[in-house]
């Protein structure tokens, strides 16, 4: 069986370093995950005057999260926390209250940053929002990548053998962490 990962890029660049990331752990995944991109950049400013009428954005968002099996978050890091498009969209999938998208869902944090803590503290601030949402996060291991250019194809091929064997090495943790969970907790 297949297990449907969607996945979310917290930035919004043309020339992300993130999508690149997420690239190459597409291609570096086992071949029992299947991944789906969960859009964010069209979500509007989350407010609880939306809750007794979600727009379409904000409806197939919450679809696109109950359709995966696990949610695999790839983000930079702005400012010391998450970009706010991103947390934009936690905001939007764990409303309405009661209809926490998140509840239970097996996931997944990662980081790439041009700078040497590689999305560190990004990280750490996300991973207490999904405690909040009550989402099932993977805790180890963690993954703060150094984006170095030469390293990564803009299509995520990775040429350095020990950038990829973690890379690899981290999905496959990720798909064993999906499996536990769902094993406990199964969604569909
Ligand atoms: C940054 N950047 C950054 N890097 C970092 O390691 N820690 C940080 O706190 C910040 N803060 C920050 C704020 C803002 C507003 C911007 C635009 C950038 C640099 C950041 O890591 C770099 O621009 C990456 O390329 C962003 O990832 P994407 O958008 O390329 O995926």
């Amino acid at each position: 069986s297949t297990y449907q990962v969607g996945y979310f890029v917290g930035s919004l660049s043309s020339t992300s370093i993130n999508r690149t990331l997420s690239k190459a752990l597409m291609r570096l995944a086992p071949d029992d995950l299947e991944f789906t991109e969960i859009p964010i950049k069209d979500l509007p400013h989350y407010s609880p005057d939306f809750d007794s009428d979600y727009p379409p954005e904000g409806l197939a968002l919450k679809q696109a999260i109950a359709d995966s099996q696990a949610v695999l978050f790839v983000t930079p890091e702005y400012n010391r926390s998450i970009p706010g498009v991103l947390k934009n969209a936690i905001d939007w999938a764990s409303r309405p209250w009661g209809q926490n998208s998140f509840d239970h869902v097996p996931a997944g944090v990662i980081g790439a940053s041009p700078g040497g803590i590689g999305t560190a503290v990004a990280q750490q601030g996300l991973r207490g929002v999904l405690s909040f949402c009550n989402a099932r996060q993977m805790t180890s291991p963690e993954a703060y990548i150094q984006f170095k250019p030469d390293v990564f194809s803009d299509d995520g091929e990775v040429s350095d053998p020990e950038t990829a064997d973690f890379l690899r090495t981290y999905m496959q943790e990720f798909r064993d962490h999906v499996e536990r969970v769902l094993t406990v907790l199964p969604r569909r």
